[in-house]
């Protein structure tokens, strides 16, 4: 082999280390950027919420509403509805007197509903059942009462507020 063979194959032994370089070092910061870009995509909605303090929609916090549909229940009934953007339920025990709480269940989260049949509030999923005077925990899986909402019947007005 003459040297100008030896030559030529060392330049071209010298370009293809080169471009195997540049393939793994485009590949490597490829990769780092679709992680980059991923990790945002879920750390950020995560970070907001926790910043957020569980605010509602709009980073507005809710705490109190008005809920006039509910002065039409009878004794006995019950109607879900949204507190900000979290459900949330009212039933109706006398003339003036109603009890709301908000229906997300304490055991793993479901919503959960009025049982007229047995007067208890109710939750689906795993039978959890808490006492609609207080919003206690009665029976099943769930370890804590449901949240109280403070209810008021004032000027022709059912307000509900935190
Ligand atoms: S989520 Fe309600 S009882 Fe389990």
């Amino acid at each position: 082999m003459s040297l100008g063979h030896q030559i030529d194959d060392e330049f071209d032994h010298q370009a293809e280390v080169e471009t195997d370089f540049m393939r793994r070092g485009f590949v490597k910061w490829f990769i780092r950027g679709v992680t980059a870009v991923y990790g945002a995509a879920f750390v950020v909605p995560v970070y907001r919420f926790l910043r957020s303090g569980g605010a509602d929609e709009g980073g507005v916090q809710v705490t109190q509403i008005t809920l006039n549909d509910a002065l039409k229940l009878e004794t006995g009934a019950f109607q879900m509805f949204r507190f900000g953007s979290k459900p949330a339920i009212i039933i109706r025990q006398g003339e003036n007197d109603f009890k709301a709480y908000l229906a997300t269940c304490t055991h793993l989260g479901c919503t959960v509903s009025f049982n007229t049949g047995s007067q208890r509030i109710s939750c689906a999923c795993h039978g959890g059942q808490y006492d609609p005077s207080t919003g206690k925990n009665v029976a099943g899986p769930p370890p804590a009462p449901l949240t109280a909402l403070k209810t008021e019947v004032a000027n022709g007005e059912l307000i509900i507020k935190v």
